[in-house]
């Protein structure tokens, strides 16, 4: 239950401040807790303590490093139903997809717990007899996440469980929006027998002066980002200055092209659960769904037909599909996207609007052209827009008219044309027949605008880990 117990625990998990700000939650609007709100001199400090404990915890040994991580998985699936009742309240998510974060979030500890005893080096031949040539892997140091608030758990997990592993310290600054799920994780790490100063958390209303300090600080080594392309291309510039190690997750605009060769039942189920989940606030949510002209027609009446029967209501309620969207800037931009659309001629087949509060109903709409807002940029939203095509040339030529290349999915039982298709997107992550690709154990990223660095499987320790060079001379 969040009773008062479960808030004082992660209390526990606070940096110190003077000042606090409250969480309200999407459902209705009731305050569900205050946090601290931390700024440049608290940065400083967490900064100071995080660098002393890296000095400690890239010593432990990497079967040790394992072994609390391990713990610390244990702890967060054991608190599954506590973690979901949080996310939910304080981000709107429905609480049975909340339930599945909490486990897509715990499989990164997992995998990471175990990849921790994986992090190897190479000896090189050398052309003198009296050398030796090693390649090894340390720790790159102080890791500043900053992580959103649509994921708030497996964002976390995803960035700082492979850095942990690694042997380096982070600092985590959740989105203001839902920082009650991360200090939750901070709080479990320490139950679990975590160092405290080895994983930090700095919840702020404004994140601007901590963020400035750390992005600063030449100790901060690593910045790790999930969120907008235009917030992610300032912090990549700013980082320039200490030449931080960058891995940024910024903005997509998946198509999903469907042809005229797909089971259409399963590409409309796959559709929705690759648009609707999370009502649509998922960065690999596909924004442009493309359809072959010749079943257009029949795509759409099931398409809308399914639309119009999810059901919106309280996300507490385990029978909801589409809870509340995050947040007052969250309704402002879906509702501009959509009189946008509407205003340049679109036709809108099911929903269109506002319910109450911050409820939006699960929309799809059609007539969509290419200048519209909605193809330009992430609506974050339940509103489905579908376009057509005539030749598969047409659907990637569309597809890959955008300057993001995050997911891109595409169903047909053509193999062929499966991997024609796929290997021709301009996309890091490629669902063929599979609108929700994402899982612990593979690599999480995208090209061009969406950003640069992988997280998830063995490619995401990767990006925590820095190559030294060591010549032995034996003469
Ligand atoms: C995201 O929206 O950034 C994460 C989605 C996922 O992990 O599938």
């Amino acid at each position: 239950m969040l009773d008062a117990m479960f808030f004082n625990r992660l209390r526990a998990a606070e940096a110190p401040s003077a000042r606090r700000f409250e969480v309200r939650s999407p459902i209705d609007g009731h305050v569900v807790d205050t946090v601290a709100d931390s700024g440049a001199a608290e940065a400083s400090a967490a900064l100071d303590r995080a660098s002393a404990a890296f000095r400690v915890w890239r010593m432990r040994t990497a079967y040790e490093r394992s072994g609390i991580l391990k713990a610390w998985h244990a702890l967060i699936l054991e608190h599954e139903p506590l973690l979901a009742e949080l996310m939910t309240v304080e981000m709107g998510k429905p609480v049975t997809e909340s339930a599945g974060e909490v486990r897509y979030g715990a499989a990164f500890v997992e995998w990471y717990a175990e990849e921790a005893k994986r992090i190897a080096g190479e000896t090189m031949q050398s052309q003198f007899p009296d050398k030796r040539l090693h390649a090894i892997r340390q720790p790159s140091g102080v890791v500043f996440a900053i992580t959103p608030w649509n994921f708030p758990i497996a964002m976390v997990t995803r960035k700082i469980a492979p850095a942990l592993a690694a042997g380096c310290v982070v600092i985590v600054k959740p989105a203001e929006q839902s920082p009650l799920s991360a200090l939750a994780l901070a709080a479990l790490w320490r139950e679990a027998g975590g160092p405290p100063d080895a994983f930090q958390v700095l919840t702020a209303l404004d994140p601007k002066p901590l963020s400035g300090v750390l992005l600063d600080d030449f100790r901060v080594r690593v910045l790790t980002f999930t969120g907008s392309t235009q917030v992610g291309v300032e912090l990549y510039a700013r980082s320039a200055r200490t030449m931080k190690r960058l891995a940024l997750e910024l903005g997509g605009h998946a198509p999903f092209l469907v042809f005229a060769d797909a089971d259409l039942d399963a590409a409309v189920r796959e559709v929705m659960a690759c648009k609707f989940r999370n009502g649509g606030q998922t960065c690999v949510s596909t924004n442009r769904i493309y359809v072959q002209e010749s079943i257009a027609t029949a795509f759409l009446e099931r398409l809308t037909a399914q639309v119009a029967a999810l059901r919106v209501g309280n996300p507490l309620d385990p029978s909801t599909q589409v809870g509340p969207l995050v947040d007052q800037a969250g309704v402002a931009k879906v509702t501009a996207h959509m009189r946008d659309a509407v205003v340049h001629g679109a036709t809108v087949l099911t929903g269109g609007d506002l319910r109450s509060g911050l409820y939006y109903q699960p929309t799809v709409v059609t007539g969509i052209r290419p200048d519209m807002r909605m193809m330009r940029e992430e609506t974050f939203g339940p509103v489905a827009p579908v376009l057509t095509f005539a030749t598969e040339d047409d659907a990637l030529r569309m597809a890959n008219g955008s300057p993001y290349g995050l997911a891109a999915y595409l169903w047909t039982s053509d193999l062929r044309r499966a991997y024609r298709v796929s290997e021709g997107l301009e996309f890091g992550i490629v669902g063929i027949n599979d609108g929700v690709p994402s899982t612990a154990q593979a690599p999480f990223g995208g090209v061009k605008m969406s950003g640069i660095g992988r997280e998830g499987g063995h490619w995401g320790i990767d990006e925590f880990l820095d190559i030294k060079y060591i010549s032995v001379g034996l003469t």
